[in-house]
């Protein structure tokens, strides 16, 4: 009796879920409790949602199990939700599994946290220290420029043998964080460095699988602890070194001088010890120091490894920027973000780079704030949203050659950088990003010296790399080897 009771229940729960209102948008027909979930091609979503869009517009529902979601699509959509109705679907659906590990209530940083006051003063407050950063001391930018200079040196270390950039980009990128979260940099082949983006690495992927998605969606199983475990042991071992670091800044911390980011946060967690209602606590600075390398890292060195690809594939594109780095930087002075104006061609490329390489094509999962209206539809408050912004960096309505790479599509006829607004890969809005401007700092940065000091090459002896990605949580290249041939 007991089992068919619990079966009646979990029907009518499910039934109710089916219930999808008056003017909700249309949808492929699903499977009886799996929903569409097996319509949906893992491997390439945005190639079904292509398919999908053609049969029921730019604006389609789908289930999964007992969830509701809403897929925009295209450029025009996209504007519509992004931006007019910003604050209607600024929420974040719940991820269930990372409860256990004190992402509750208000203390889950920023990335995953509800929209809400939490959310604001952890992102204003993570904007403003990112703004502000290093007053009177190494500022971001000298920071950025050392770490590219580091790498550019170990790339010309491997003389003509071909070599995978990837690890090297990655170690190079985290550094930039390590530098903005613990005060410093760490050498490539430090032993704690090496823990901890091993760490990071293998915590990413655990937390993008099949079973933290199935953990997340039938929250019951998380009380298996061997399951959680399976999924979060590499979680708990980041939080623990957060920790320890957070202990480390205290015992050696001085108001006065604040190194890093922890210690900016201190201060605050200080001036506001008496507010019972702030949110500024240790489970939201470990959640948020987290979000910086989480969103900071795989996302930025993805792009270079993109460039670095691009440039091997289209060596008459590597040429015209070299011959403009020439121009306006020379081959002495090291490339600075006041040079940005003054290079339309290399700006236009590291656009064509990211609106090509279109890394995270679904950006992250949005939740209706309130009831919103969309296209005519009606999108009931608490419906997980998905912004399909590979949509709009290729839509075939706004590009010339959408899915090719062709730096044409940010140049004038005068060879002048434009400016597009169909260029998301930030979204937008008010979830948008929030470390843009030190991604677009490093982008530049790091490309600039790349190629100032050497030119990448295919390596005589290997095949020309594939220039379609990989999917997973971001879109990235194919592992692919290069050669360096030093310009200076
Ligand atoms: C969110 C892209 C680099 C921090 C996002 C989102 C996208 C994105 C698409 C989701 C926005 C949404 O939910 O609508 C990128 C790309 C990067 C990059 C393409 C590099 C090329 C960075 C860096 C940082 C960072 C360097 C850190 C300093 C964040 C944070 C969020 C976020 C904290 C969550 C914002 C929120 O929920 O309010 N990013 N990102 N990102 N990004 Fe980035």
């Amino acid at each position: 009796l007991g089992i068919s009771l619990i079966a009646l229940l979990f029907l009518l729960d499910f039934m109710k879920s089916r219930n999808n209102g008056p003017r909700f948008p249309p949808g492929p027909k699903g499977f009886p409790f799996l929903g569409n979930i097996l319509q949906v091609d893992f491997r390439n979503p945005t190639q079904t949602f292509y398919q999908m869009s053609k049969e029921f517009g730019n604006v389609f529902s789908l289930q999964y199990f007992w969830k509701k979601m809403v897929v925009f699509n295209g450029y025009e959509v996209m504007k519509e939700a992004l931006i007019n109705r910003s604050e209607e679907i600024a929420d974040r659906p719940q991820f269930p599994i990372y409860e256990p590990i004190g992402y509750s209530g208000d203390h889950k940083g920023i990335v995953l946290a509800r929209y809400g006051n939490s959310w604001k003063e952890q992102r204003r407050f993570t904007l403003t220290t990112l703004r502000n950063f290093g007053m009177g001391k190494k500022s971001l930018e000298e920071r950025v420029t050392e770490e590219a200079q580091c790498l550019c040196s170990v790339f010309k270390s491997k003389k003509a043998d071909p070599f995978d950039p990837q690890f090297l980009i990655n170690n190079a990128v985290s550094n930039v964080i390590c530098s903005i979260a613990f005060g410093d940099r760490f050498e490539y082949d430090d032993a704690k460095f090496r823990h901890l983006l091993h760490l990071f690495e293998t915590a990413l992927k655990a937390e993008s699988g099949l079973l933290a998605q199935i953990l997340n969606e039938i929250p019951l199983l998380i009380k298996i602890p061997w399951l959680l475990d399976r999924v979060m042991q590499p979680e708990y071992e980041l939080i623990a070194f957060l920790k320890e670091m957070i202990s480390e800044h205290r015992r050696t911390w001085n108001p006065n001088d604040s190194r890093d980011f922890i210690d900016v946060y201190l201060v605050e967690m200080e001036k506001v010890k008496e507010n019972s209602s702030t949110s500024f606590n240790e489970a939201n600075l470990i959640a948020t120091t987290y979000d910086l390398f989480g969103a900071g890292t795989e996302t930025t060195s993805t792009t270079l490894r993109w460039a670095l690809l691009y440039m091997i594939l289209y060596p008459d594109v590597q040429s015209k920027v070299q011959e403009e780095i020439d121009q306006v930087i020379g081959r002495e002075r090291k490339p600075t973000m006041g040079d940005v104006l003054q290079m339309p061609y290399t700006y236009a490329v590291i656009h064509e780079v990211q609106r090509c390489g279109d890394i995270v094509p679904l950006a992250l999962p949005h939740m209706t704030y309130r009831d919103v209206e969309i296209e005519g539809y009606l999108i009931p408050k608490g419906t997980t949203v998905i912004t399909n912004l590979s949509s709009v960096l290729k839509d075939q309505q706004v590009w010339e050659k959408p899915l090719q790479f062709y730096p044409k599509h940010f140049l004038d006829e005068n060879g002048k950088f434009v400016k597009r607004e169909a260029f998301i890969p930030f979204s937008a809005g008010r979830r948008a990003c929030l470390g843009e401007q030190l991604a677009r700092m490093e982008l530049f940065l790091f490309f600039t010296t790349f190629l100032q000091q050497l030119t990448f090459e295919i390596p005589s002896d290997q095949p020309r790399p594939r220039e379609d990605p990989i999917y997973a949580l971001t879109l990235s290249p194919y592992p692919y080897n290069i050669r360096v041939v030093p310009r200076v």
